[in-house]
């Protein structure tokens, strides 16, 4: 099945035009590609610094067979398609912050904002937006970002093409979509467990430590108290940052 593509030189967030898209056209399956953003989003409401000619920004308008069930998951699929790309074209082993920043070392590179679309006809969530942001050789950062932020700093490889990577690996995934198998690679890539997560029980926010990632892709966190407890949802909070 071929895939259809559009690039921008510059738009406001591939993410937000993938919306527009979706509501003015029929589409089930397209990639769009921006050289710059001038509103690049990040999840909880953040921006995400989108440069021109150093970055990649790219959406993946995918419309999932029998409807959207489990969004988590499909961003943990992108965490790992990346993942995959990066060390398809490096050296360097990359891992994942829960749920879906990717790092080199202690800084991360990549940042993923999955957005489930419902069709207001049928009530149904059908088509995802997998919006996928990377810093390839984005140099200087803003200051608040310097600490936290890097870039894969790979050189001989055009940005085209690890697009294009991510993109073969990210349809491979989702084709199959056997969580069991890339939920393994996801774990065997996790930089979480044993650090410290800020989560809510019972109206409550706790600090506990990660103990594991399970399966589906939520985390048993264990509070202070010894109370383990199964989260979907929290922050994962790095001290030294
Ligand atoms: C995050 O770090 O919290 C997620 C960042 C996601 C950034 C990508 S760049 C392409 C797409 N368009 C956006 O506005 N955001 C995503």
């Amino acid at each position: 099945k071929e895939l259809k593509i559009r690039k921008y030189n510059q738009i406001d967030s591939t993410n937000n035009e993938a919306k527009r898209l979706i509501i003015s056209e029929d589409i089930d399956r397209m990639l769009l590609v921006a050289n710059e953003q001038t509103a690049g989003r990040g999840r909880m409401g953040r921006a995400f610094y989108s440069p021109g000619d150093t970055g990649i920004y790219m959406s993946l308008i995918y419309k999932v067979p029998g409807g959207v069930k489990a969004p988590m998951l499909i961003t943990m699929a992108a965490a790992v398609a990346v993942a995959r790309t990066i060390e398809k074209f490096s050296d360097n082993r990359p891992s994942i912050k829960w749920v879906n920043d990717i790092y080199l070392g202690e800084k991360k590179v990549c940042g993923i904002l999955t957005e489930a679309v419902t069709d207001l006809e049928t009530g149904m969530a059908e088509k995802v937006v997998v919006g996928i942001g990377i810093n390839v050789k984005t140099k200087d950062f803003p200051d608040e970002l310097k600490k936290k932020a890097d870039s894969l700093g790979i050189d001989k490889v055009s940005r085209n093409e690890l697009i294009a990577g991510v993109t073969d690996e990210l349809i491979k995934l989702y084709g199959e979509f056997d969580s069991e198998s890339f939920m393994k690679e996801y774990i065997d890539h996790n930089n979480v467990v044993g650090r410290k997560i800020k989560y809510e029980r019972n109206e409550d926010t706790l600090v506990g430590t990660v103990e594991e990632i399970c399966m589906d892709g939520s985390l048993n966190v264990k509070a202070e108290d010894g109370i383990i407890t199964n989260i979907f949802t929290g922050e994962i909070l790095f001290f030294n940052q």
